[in-house]
């Protein structure tokens, strides 16, 4: 169906990633370098009204998924009162949230009753140690803990593993029996030229192999993939699904249902590419008015790129030659 949220390529925007902090507890060698990155003054961050106001505007045009992402979203003070306003807005129909898990194990019943239907939790590795290295935060149980409580919540669970080459690819068979032993889809995905540790071409393992592996060793059964970022099978005679999120080589692109909400305010039709459009005048201008917010949305989903363009391999060992990409979240 033809929505006003229809961009250059015909593709319908329907999914807004809202990020409502930039700062995170954890380190993630893929994403964050261990000092951490310059962080936006307080007074640059979206207030739960301004953002609520967003996302109601943005259902109003023909969104219709919501996902509260950070940096650590749990981190952001009150976030469940956020999870509640959004969660009565009209037109809604699914509501998420990303999370490294850290304050999950309190949290995942009143984000549950607060309205929150799906939930994913970044867990690299199943060893603590090596959990440890990749995060640096030695609170593997306490992540552990907030899987669990997010099931007995009954809250729909994901969990993300990023498949780097010589540092965790040996836990994909283990992470493939806890999907089979688990009501979870793990997804594994290939490491992005994203991060503000430095491209390192050596760790990409291309997502190819991680599903052969899983093929071999588990009966897949297809599920219909739609606008999703993942590639997603049912574990036959299992309780769970595992998915593939290969961006690099084999991107979804053209499918590609999202736009960013960063948490100071901007548009981002693209996680690959700088280009954004500031909101945040016209959510604090003097006369508030949705008619330029609506303006400003469909300006952004008609300026979205028709891809990221990268090509794997990407040859470069120069990280000067890749995109600049200024850190939004995940
Ligand atoms: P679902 O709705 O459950 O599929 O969530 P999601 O996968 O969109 O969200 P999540 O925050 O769990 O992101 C997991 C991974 O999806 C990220 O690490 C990215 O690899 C990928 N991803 C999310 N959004 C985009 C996007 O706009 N472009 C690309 N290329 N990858 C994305
Ligand atoms: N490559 C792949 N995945 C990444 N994420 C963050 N940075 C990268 C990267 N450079 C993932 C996190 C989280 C999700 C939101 O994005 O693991 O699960
Ligand atoms: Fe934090 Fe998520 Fe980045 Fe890890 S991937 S450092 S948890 S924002």
């Amino acid at each position: 169906m033809s929505s006003i949220l229809t961009d250059s390529f015909g593709r319908t925007i329907d999914y807004l990633r809202i990020s409502v902090t930039d700062r995170c507890n954890f380190r993630c060698i893929y994403c964050m370098p261990p000092e951490g990155i310059p962080t936006l003054p307080r007074e640059e961050i979206l207030t739960f009204e301004e953002i609520a106001r967003v996302a109601r505007i943005f259902l109003k045009l023909g969104g219709r998924r919501l996902r509260i992402t950070g940096g650590e979203p749990l981190l952001r003070k009150n976030v469940v009162e956020l999870v509640e306003q959004l969660a009565g807005l009209p037109k809604l129909k699914d509501l998420a949230l990303t999370t490294n898990g850290f304050f999950l194990s309190k949290l995942a019943q009143p984000l549950k009753d607060a309205g929150l239907q799906r939930i994913n939790i970044s867990l690299d590795s199943l060893d603590h140690t090596q959990f440890s290295k990749l995060t640096k935060c030695s609170k593997f149980e306490d992540v552990w803990e907030g899987i669990e409580q997010a099931l007995t919540a009954d809250l729909k669970v994901k969990i993300n593993v990023v498949i780097m080459k010589g540092i965790n690819e040996k836990e994909i068979l283990r992470f493939g029996g806890l999907a089979k032993n688990s009501s979870i889809e793990v997804r594994f995905i290939e490491f992005m030229p994203l991060c503000g540790t430095g491209w390192r071409p050596e760790w990409v393992f291309p997502i190819k192999e991680v599903r052969d592996l899983l093929k071999e060793n588990f009966t897949l059964a297809p599920i219909p993939r739609g606008q999703e970022v993942a590639e997603s099978y049912r574990i036959e005679n299992g309780k769970g699904n595992v998915g593939f999120i290969a961006s690099l080589t084999e991107p979804f692109c053209d499918s590609c249902s999202r736009l960013r909400l960063t948490a100071d305010g901007k548009l981002r039709s693209c996680l690959f590419s700088n280009a954004e459009v500031e909101l945040k005048p016209w959510l604090r201008g003097a006369e508030p008015v949705d008619e330029m917010i609506e303006r400003i949305i469909i300006q952004a989903v008609r300026s979205k790129p028709a891809g990221h363009g990268m090509t794997y391999p990407i040859t470069t060992k120069n990280p000067e030659e890749l995109p600049k990409i200024r850190f939004v979240g995940g």
